[in-house]
Parts: structure tokens; C-alpha cells; sequence
């Protein structure tokens, strides 16, 4: 079997994803791959290589050296972080994304890429976001994103490039920090309720999001790259989600487990900004068409789940 390679292995999805895959297919067939070194090398049970995926020669290097067959290319800089430095978001998302794409191209790899939310601008329908609509996104961020979903679909119409994608919500999760987004709140929270009863949130209380729990991303992400290709109608950018709510029902859902739970608001202009701009509620019927998508985890599931092992995870002090 071709090898998998995953970049920007070290984040939030790629940590998650690396223990699904090597379960599914063995440590040996899954190369891990991000700009920086793992700060836990013990945890490393598979091949890992350092590159960062603006370097197409590096890249080039590692899918020969392993003969990778397929790549999920979750290198990115996210929402809030793109914000700040603009050029460099642009430089790292669209180059990465092309010099993968091109890689794909020459080598007949698959591609899973993810989208986002943010895909999507002010203008877009916000209740109920349909899976092909207006698309003018305020944030540089969106910009990477609706350029990488046009990209990918070119790549596809014009070169057979087998690549497919999600357009992911906010996402939540225990094992590994978020990595500079607007959605970060919603993992935040859980820690702060965990170690001081009390979180100042960063988003106003009529901010509505979508957001998923993070093994159901991890199932979107290994189910949309299993599909049968003759049932795909779309092939990148699916909207999945499995919740919405605003920080008020996600602090009502915490309360369920820890009753003293309190929460105050302390806004962030650039960050309201983004999520202003972003759905309150996601469409995702083509997924579940076309590739019977369908998450698992509700939001109390979620909070539950979340609260039992996080509270573990301090305790230990990881
Ligand atoms: P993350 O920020 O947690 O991880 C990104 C990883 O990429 C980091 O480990 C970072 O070191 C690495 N990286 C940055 N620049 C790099 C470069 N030039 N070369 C190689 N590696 C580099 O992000 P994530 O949350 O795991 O997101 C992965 C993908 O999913 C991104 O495309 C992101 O836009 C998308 N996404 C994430 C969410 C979410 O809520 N986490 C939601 C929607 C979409
Ligand atoms: N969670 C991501 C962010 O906030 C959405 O793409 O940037």
C-alpha cells in the first residue's frame, strides 16, 4: 500500500487524525510531517519529517522517499492569526495548497483539504448556509479558503487531480490546543470552567456558530476521502456540522456538569468582526446525499465527554 502523509501534522486535526489513520492502517504507512518538531517526541510512533509545505522541493523529497499515495494537507494559518499578518497567511495557505496540488498532479496522489465557515461573508444566507451560494468573504483567511476551493476544483475539471474537502466548523477538543481561530472560545471555555469555575468570553452572547466535536471531524474527514467518486456531485468544500449555538447554550450545556459555572463577556472587536461575518447555521444535506455524512456527537455529548477527559488531562498536568 501507498503511504499517507499528513502536513501541519502537529495541530489540532492533524494530532487527532495521526491516531485514526495509524489505527486504520499502521504507524508504518502514516507519515506525519509539520514545520516545527513534535514537543513530545516519545509520542512519536511513525515515521515524522520537518517540512514546511511552501517548500515544493521539500515536499517532493518526502512523497518520493515513503511513496506517498495520498496527502491530507491541514498546513494552515488560521482565522484570528491570518488577521494579523495578511501576507503571510496568503503566502503560507495559497502557496502550500498549490505546491501540494502540483505535487498531486505530477505524482497521482489523492488530496483531502480542508475549508471552512469562513468560506463564506456577510452576504452570504446566514440561517441554514446552502452548499452552493454567494461566497464574498471579509476575512484574508475566507479569502484562502473560497481561492483554495476553486483551485482544488480546477485541478480536478482540468487535470483529474483526485481531490476533496470539507468545509469544517469550529471545532472542539481536548487532546491538542486550537491554533489562533475565532472558534476558539469553545475549547477555551471548557478549561477555564475545569480550573477556575469562571470564563470571560471573548465573542458576544448573540454570536451563533457552527461547531463540531472533534471525532466527528475526523470521521468527515476520512468518510468524504472514502466516497465512492461516482456518487460525488460536489467533490471539495462539503458543509458538515453537527451543532450551532452561542456561548450563552454552550455555558448552559458546562452548567449541567458544573452548576457554579459562570461566564461573563469581555469583547474582541477583530475576532466579533470575523464571526459576525461567518453562518449561524450550516446546510450540510450534499454530505449526507452524497456521502451519507452524519455526526454523532450533540452538544451535551460533546460537553460531557469533553469536561471528563480534559479534567484528566490537567490532573496529570499534560
Ligand atoms: P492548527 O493551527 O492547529 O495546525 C496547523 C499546523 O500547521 C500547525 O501544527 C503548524 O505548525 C503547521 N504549519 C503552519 N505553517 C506551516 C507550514 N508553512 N508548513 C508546514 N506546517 C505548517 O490548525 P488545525 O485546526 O489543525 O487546522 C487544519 C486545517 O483545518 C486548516 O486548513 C484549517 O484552516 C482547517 N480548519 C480548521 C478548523 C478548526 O476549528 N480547527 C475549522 C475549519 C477549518
Ligand atoms: N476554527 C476556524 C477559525 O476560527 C474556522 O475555520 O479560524
Amino acid at each position: 500500500m501507498k503511504r499517507i502523509l499528513i502536513t501541519g501534522a502537529l495541530g489540532q486535526i492533524g494530532s487527532e487524525l495521526t491516531d485514526e489513520l495509524r489505527s486504520m492502517y499502521g504507524n508504518d504507512s502514516v507519515v506525519v510531517s509539520d514545520i516545527r518538531e513534535s514537543k513530545d517526541k516519545a509520542k512519536q510512533n511513525g515515521p515524522f519529517e520537518i517540512i514546511n509545505t511552501t517548500d515544493a522541493k521539500r515536499i517532493n523529497e518526502v512523497v518520493c522517499k515513503y511513496d506517498v499515495g495520498q496527502i491530507y494537507h491541514l498546513a494552515s494559518i488560521l482565522s484570528a492569526n491570518a488577521e494579523k499578518n495578511p501576507q503571510f497567511a496568503w503566502n503560507v495557505n495559497m502557496n502550500s495548497l498549490y505546491n501540494i496540488l502540483e505535487i498531486a498532479r505530477e505524482k497521482k496522489c489523492s488530496i483531502f483539504t480542508p475549508s471552512s465557515i469562513a468560506a463564506f461573508g456577510p452576504n452570504s444566507p446566514s440561517e441554514n448556509t446552502p452548499q452552493d451560494t454567494i461566497q464574498r468573504p471579509t476575512s484574508i483567511y475566507g479569502v484562502t479558503k473560497v481561492a483554495g476551493e476553486l483551485l482544488c476544483d480546477y485541478y480536478f475539471q482540468k487535470f483529474g487531480v483526485d481531490v476533496r474537502g470539507v468545509r469544517y466548523p469550529g471545532l472542539v477538543s481536548w487532546k491538542t490546543l486550537p491554533g489562533g481561530g475565532t472558534t476558539d472560545y469553545a475549547v477555551d471555555i471548557y478549561y477555564k470552567a475545569i480550573e477556575k469555575n469562571k470564563y470571560t468570553c471573548f465573542l458576544n452572547e448573540k454570536t451563533s456558530l457552527d461547531m463540531m466535536y472533534m471525532p466527528d471531524a475526523i470521521k468527515a474527514s476520512i468518510l468524504v476521502m472514502q466516497a465512492d467518486p461516482a456518487k460525488l456531485i460536489h467533490r471539495n468544500a462539503f458543509n458538515v456540522t453537527a451543532m450551532s449555538f452561542t456561548p450563552p447554550v454552550l455555558a448552559d450545556s458546562i452548567r449541567k456538569y458544573i452548576p457554579e459555572f459562570t461566564m461573563d463577556y469581555d469583547v474582541d472587536p477583530e475576532r466579533q468582526g470575523i464571526a459576525d461575518s461567518w453562518p449561524d447555521s450550516l446546510d450540510d444535506s450534499a454530505a449526507r446525499e452524497q456521502w451519507n455524512w452524519k455526526p454523532d456527537f450533540t452538544l451535551d455529548m460533546m460537553t460531557q465527554d469533553m469536561l471528563a477527559n480534559l479534567k484528566k488531562k490537567l490532573q496529570k498536568g499534560e
